[in-house]
This record gives structure tokens, C-alpha cells and sequence, in this order.
């Protein structure tokens, strides 16, 4: 499932990202760290929450 339509960011793509970062602070470093910048903004609040979820899963190992 897309999270993202504007830049054909699924899920997997955003967590494997964020994940591999440690969970960046913000969706946007994520976008930029795959290369893609926001455009419409629609998908930055669940971008967001892949973000922390992957940041906190990182913390508690
Ligand atoms: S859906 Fe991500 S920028 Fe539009």
C-alpha cells in the first residue's frame, strides 16, 4: 500500500528507510535520504508515525 502517491512510496519502502537510519526525526529526512521531496503533504502524518514507530521499536532493543 502506498503511503505516499505523489512519489510512489509504499510502506515497506518508508519503514526500510527509516529503519536503516534509526528512525529519522522527520518524515522529510526520510523522503530526502530516498531522494524525493514532498509535494502534496498528504502523507506526511503517516509517514510521520512509520517514523516513530521504527524509532522507538530501534530504542527498546
Ligand atoms: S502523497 Fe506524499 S507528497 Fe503527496
Amino acid at each position: 500500500m502506498y503511503v505516499c502517491v505523489c512519489n510512489a512510496l509504499d510502506e515497506n519502502t518508508v519503514r526500510e528507510a527509516a529503519r536503516k537510519n534509526n528512525g529519522f526525526q522527520s518524515a522529510i529526512k526520510i523522503y530526502e535520504s530516498l531522494g524525493v521531496k514532498p509535494q502534496c503533504g498528504m502523507c506526511l502524518c503517516d509517514a510521520q508515525e512509520i517514523c516513530n514507530m521504527e524509532k522507538q521499536s530501534h530504542q527498546s532493543q
